[in-house]
C-alpha cells in the first residue's frame, strides 16, 4: 500500500485555530496581545517570503506583528541597536531574526544579543543548552513542527530507530534532541557519513534535512517507515522538491510529508505557539 501523504497545512491550520482562541482569551482576560517583531536584513528572496508569511499568520491569529526591514549593507552595530530596543519593548514578546544574515554580520553575536525569553526560534545558546539538558526551553520551530506532525499521525517514537540527515543548529541537532527526549534511538548523519543508504534502511523514522534535492532514494526507505522531508529545493524547471525522492519513497513509507505542504506550514504554527508562550510568560 502506498504511503499516506501527511497534510502539514491542515495540521498547521488546526493548531493555528487553537492558538487564535488562546490569543483572544489572553486579550480578554489579561489585556495582553502577543507581539512578534521580525527582522529581515538583506535581499534574500526566500527570506522575504518566509517573513511575510510569518507576519500574516501572526496577524490572522490576532497577534501583533511588525517587520523591520534592513538593507544588505546594515552594520552589526545597527542590528544590535535594533535588538536592544526590541528587547526592552513591552509590546514585543518574541523577536525573529531571519537567517541567513548579510555576510558582514556575525550571526552568533546577533543571536546572543536577544533576550533568551524573547528568542522565538530558540537559537540562543541558553535555549539550546536547556534543550540539550532537557530543561523547559523555547525549542526551535521546525523541529517542534516535526514532533507535532509525528504526534498528529500517532507515530510512536519511544524505542524507534530514528535517522536524522543533516546536523544544522536550526533543524538537525535540535530535532535529534527532541526525538531522543521522546526515547527514540537517534542516528545523526551528515556529509562525512559513510554507508548512508545502510543507515537510512534501518530507520523507522527518517528526518531528511540536508538541503539537497532528492538525495534520499526511495529504495533506502524501510517498509512502513515514517518519512519527514524538511528540504525545500528548487529544480531547474522552477518546481520545488524535497530532499527525498518522493514518488519512489512513497512506495515503501507508511507516512510521508510532501514538499511543499508538509513541514513548511508547521514551522509557522510553532512560531505562533512560541510567541503565545512568551506572552503568557510575560504575564506570569
Ligand atoms: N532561516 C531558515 N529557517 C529559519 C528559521 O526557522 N528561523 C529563522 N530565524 N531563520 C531561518
Amino acid at each position: 500500500m502506498p504511503a499516506q501523504i501527511i497534510d502539514g497545512k491542515k495540521i498547521s491550520e488546526s493548531i493555528q485555530a487553537e492558538i487564535a482562541k488562546e490569543v483572544s482569551q489572553l486579550k480578554k482576560e489579561r489585556g495582553i496581545t502577543p507581539g512578534l517583531a521580525a527582522i529581515l536584513a538583506g535581499e534574500n528572496e526566500a527570506s522575504k517570503i518566509y517573513v511575510r508569511n510569518k507576519e500574516t499568520a501572526c496577524k490572522k491569529a490576532g497577534m501583533f506583528a511588525e517587520q523591520h526591514t534592513l538593507p544588505v549593507t546594515v552594520t552589526e552595530e545597527e542590528l544590535l541597536h535594533l535588538i536592544y530596543t526590541l528587547n526592552h519593548d513591552p509590546n514585543i514578546h518574541s523577536i525573529l531574526v531571519q537567517l541567513p544574515l548579510p555576510k558582514q554580520i556575525e550571526e552568533q553575536k546577533i543571536l546572543e544579543a536577544l533576550l533568551p525569553e524573547k528568542d522565538v526560534d530558540g537559537f540562543h545558546p541558553i535555549n539550546m543548552g536547556n534543550l540539550l539538558i532537557g530543561r523547559p526551553t523555547v525549542a526551535p520551530c521546525t523541529p517542534m513542527g516535526i514532533i507535532k506532525i509525528l504526534e498528529a499521525i500517532d507515530c510512536k517514537i519511544e524505542g524507534k530507530d530514528a535517522v536524522v540527515l543533516g546536523r544544522s543548529n536550526i533543524v538537525g541537532k535540535p530535532t535529534a534532541l527532541l526525538l531522543m527526549q521522546r526515547h527514540a534511538t537517534v542516528t545523526i548523519c551528515h556529509t562525512r557519513t559513510q554507508n548512508l543508504p545502510e543507515k537510512v534502511r534501518r530507520a523507522d523514522i527518517v528526518i531528511a534535512a540536508m538541503g539537497h534535492a532528492q538525495t534520499v532514494k526511495g529504495d533506502w526507505i524501510k517498509k512502513g517507515a515514517v518519512v519527514i522531508d524538511v528540504g525545500i529545493n528548487r529544480l531547474p524547471d522552477g518546481k520545488l522538491t524535497g530532499d527525498v525522492e518522493f514518488e519512489e519513497a512513497k512506495k515503501n513509507a507508511s507516512f510521508i510529508t510532501p514538499v511543499p505542504g508538509g513541514v513548511g506550514p508547521m514551522t509557522i504554527a510553532m512560531l505562533l505557539w512560541n510567541t503565545l508562550q512568551a506572552a503568557k510568560r510575560s504575564a506570569a
